[in-house]
């Protein structure tokens, strides 16, 4: 009886879970919430799925690594410019497309923040 309870709980949770994804996919109702952008919630996440598998290591791509705060630091400004540069420039990074418009926005949140170490 209690594991039939505790399946029909998981079940429950794992449908609302589904429904609450599908209805942000399907309205767009996420919001982008750019008010308290940290480099450990916000841009280290992001930097490390979107750059650091082409630039980290020895053979980093153009020698850049974003896989630290430090060298994302000492790279800011063209780290942050390549990001902005118009779809189908060959300068855009990464090169696979450019970042959602809410990314963008969080990491400018950051930068105008001071690059903070938050
Ligand atoms: C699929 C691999 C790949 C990914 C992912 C990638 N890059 Fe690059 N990146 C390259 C290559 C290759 C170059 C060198 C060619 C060039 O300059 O376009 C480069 C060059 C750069 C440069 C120029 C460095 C310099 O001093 O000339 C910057 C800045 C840069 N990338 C930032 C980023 C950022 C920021 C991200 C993530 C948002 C990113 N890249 C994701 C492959 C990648």
């Amino acid at each position: 009886m209690k594991k039939a309870i505790l399946s029909v709980l998981a079940l429950t949770s794992m449908i609302s879970a589904c429904y609450y994804d599908n209805a942000e996919e399907l309205y767009g109702t996420t919001p982008c919430d750019a008010s308290a952008v940290t480099w450990t919630s916000d841009i280290q996440p992001l930097l490390q799925t979107q750059c650091v598998s082409c630039h980290s290591g020895a053979s980093a791509s153009a020698g850049k690594d974003f896989s630290t705060y430090t060298s994302v630091k000492a790279s800011l400004n063209s780290a942050v410019g390549r990001m902005n540069k118009p779809v189908g420039d060959p300068l855009l990074m990464p090169p696979s497309g450019k970042l959602s418009t809410c990314s963008l926005t969080k990491m400018d949140a950051w930068v105008a923040a001071g690059a903070p170490q938050n």
